[in-house]
């Protein structure tokens, strides 16, 4: 039994919504037949971005949407991607399967999705192989209102009106596929390359350094200490992997064994040193916590699927994927202070995805079901939720067996997100509510396998139940979660 509890009236921070972002990018069918199928496809669809996925997404109330990469920002030039679509310059996706991206969708074509999707854009920038002129021009193009070449030649493109585009990356894994940069030279180039990044009339563009890979705080440190300064976020890329080795065979989506389990959530757990090492860092150069924190790449990569494009990182997704996007989305509520935004990888089709397609059919990924259960937590205050977690014990190693958050929305509605860890032992809790008097509800997502996952043939296979719950006259919330779950209880 564990033991919580939780004062509603004492709030520490609000949770911003963007902690709740995803990402998409030119990459295997995540853009093309993921989203965009085109205006003359059969498949029902929305100025060509198809409207079973739009009414998916929708429901997440998703804030924030990064794109067109990943890699292949680092590659794209973003004037290929707009006017007449037949008329568009064609090239080869190096980095993602060497497939020809015929640039169909480009900045309209995005910042069309954002618009449908009510998301806000987040545009990363190509510092890999762009000019600062280019990068210089792409700001001026989509935000410039009155006349300027850049404003005029959207105009004539057939969008009269500026977009307000906010969240601006200076590039994107300079360290690798943005170039193989050291940071002393990359934070020279994020300084010489920011400073055109203009605000016009009255968009303010909130600007993102490119931030570390995992653990390697010299960069955070160096471009900390060289461009703080003049960025307004840094960001972190950090994937869980479960057999913990990206080259060596990263392990399979299904079919796993219990210790890759195991392996797959202790790694996915050790975001926490990364969040507290690299803070410590910008806390150096930063005491105000004006930087934020931007972990724009994160979740669960394994290997593709039998069968698929190797390019193209095409992924099941199971109850181990629910576990993990709770698992993080509670870290990133923990850590809110200075995390500003999270971008899970990828919306549709790559890695960790909401939503998976096959020609006209689609379907709703459990980790989709973990976003929709938590989206409470959006623009809510924290609330310190107590208590102490049992180890989760496999052979000679551990990890704490729960993970947990709560928070209170603008209607006074408290939630609490809890995630067991355990894939074979329940636990049961109670929960002290102090501070107000309510009613309770609870759902919870399982499955009746580790590596239960949803299927076309089966869709539904693992989806959120009714939780069982009791809340006392004396403020008691009493519940037990099955093994290898994520709950959320509301009182109201
Ligand atoms: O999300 C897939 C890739 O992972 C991105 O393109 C890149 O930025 C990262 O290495």
């Amino acid at each position: 039994m564990i033991n919580m509890n939780v004062n509603t009236t004492v709030t520490t921070g609000t949770l911003s919504r963007h902690l709740h972002g995803q990402f998409a990018e030119h990459l295997g069918r995540c853009i093309y037949e993921g989203m965009w199928v085109g205006t003359d496809s059969p498949i029902p669809n929305t100025d060509g971005i198809r409207n079973d996925v739009l009414e998916a997404l929708r429901e997440l109330n998703i804030p924030v949407l990064r794109w067109p990469g990943g890699c292949f920002a680092d590659e794209y030039h973003w004037k290929d991607g707009v006017g007449k679509p037949e008329e568009r310059a064609r090239m080869v996706n190096s980095h993602w399967g060497g497939v020809e991206e015929n640039n169909h969708f480009g900045t309209h074509e995005f910042l069309r999705l954002c618009e449908l999707l009510e998301t806000e854009p987040y545009i990363s920038g190509n510092v890999g192989s762009g000019t600062v002129h280019e990068m210089q021009q792409w700001v001026e193009y989509m935000t410039q209102d009155g006349t300027s070449p850049m404003a005029d030649w959207r105009r004539q493109n057939g969008r009269d009106e500026p977009w307000n585009v906010t969240y601006f990356g200076v590039g994107n894994e300079n360290w690798g596929c943005g170039g193989n940069m050291r940071p002393e030279y990359y934070a020279d180039l994020y300084r010489h390359y920011a400073t055109y990044v203009r605000n016009y009339g009255d968009n303010q563009v909130y600007k993102i350094a490119c931030g570390a890979n995992t653990d390697d705080y010299k960069w955070t440190e160096v471009l900390m200490r060289e461009a703080g300064h003049l960025m307004n976020g840094l960001s972190l890329h950090y994937y869980t992997i479960p057999s913990g080795n990206f080259f060596t065979g990263k392990g399979a989506a299904t079919g796993f064994t219990t210790e890759e389990w195991f392996s797959t959530l202790k790694n996915t757990l050790f975001m926490e040193e990364l969040i507290v090492k690299h803070s410590q860092i910008m806390d150096k150069y930063d005491p105000e916590k004006k930087v934020g924190m931007i972990i724009d790449e994160w979740g669960i990569w394994t290997e593709v699927e039998p069968g698929t494009n190797p390019g193209f990182l095409f992924q099941q997704n199971t109850v181990r994927d629910a576990i993990v996007a709770g698992v993080n989305l509670n870290l990133f509520y923990k850590y809110a202070d200075r995390i500003k935004m999270a971008n899970i990888a990828q919306m549709v089709n790559v890695l960790q995805a909401m939503v998976l397609t096959e020609g006209d059919q689609m379907l709703l990924t459990p980790t989709y079901h973990v976003f929709n259960m938590y989206q409470v937590h959006q623009d809510s205050e924290r609330l310190e939720l107590h208590w102490e977690s049992p180890e989760y014990v496999l052979g000679a190693q551990s990890i704490p067996k729960i993970s947990a958050a709560a928070s209170k929305d603008a209607q006074g509605q408290v939630h609490i997100t809890v995630c067991n860890l355990s894939h074979n032992e329940s636990e049961t809790f109670s929960c002290a509510i102090e501070g107000g008097s309510y009613t309770a509800n609870g759902i919870v997502l399982a499955g009746d396998a580790l590596d239960a996952h949803n299927t076309f043939a089966q869709p539904d296979r693992v989806a959120p139940t009714e939780l069982n719950l009791t809340l006392s006259a004396e403020g008691v919330l009493s519940f037990e979660l099955p093994p290898a779950s994520v709950a959320r209880i509301t009182l109201s």
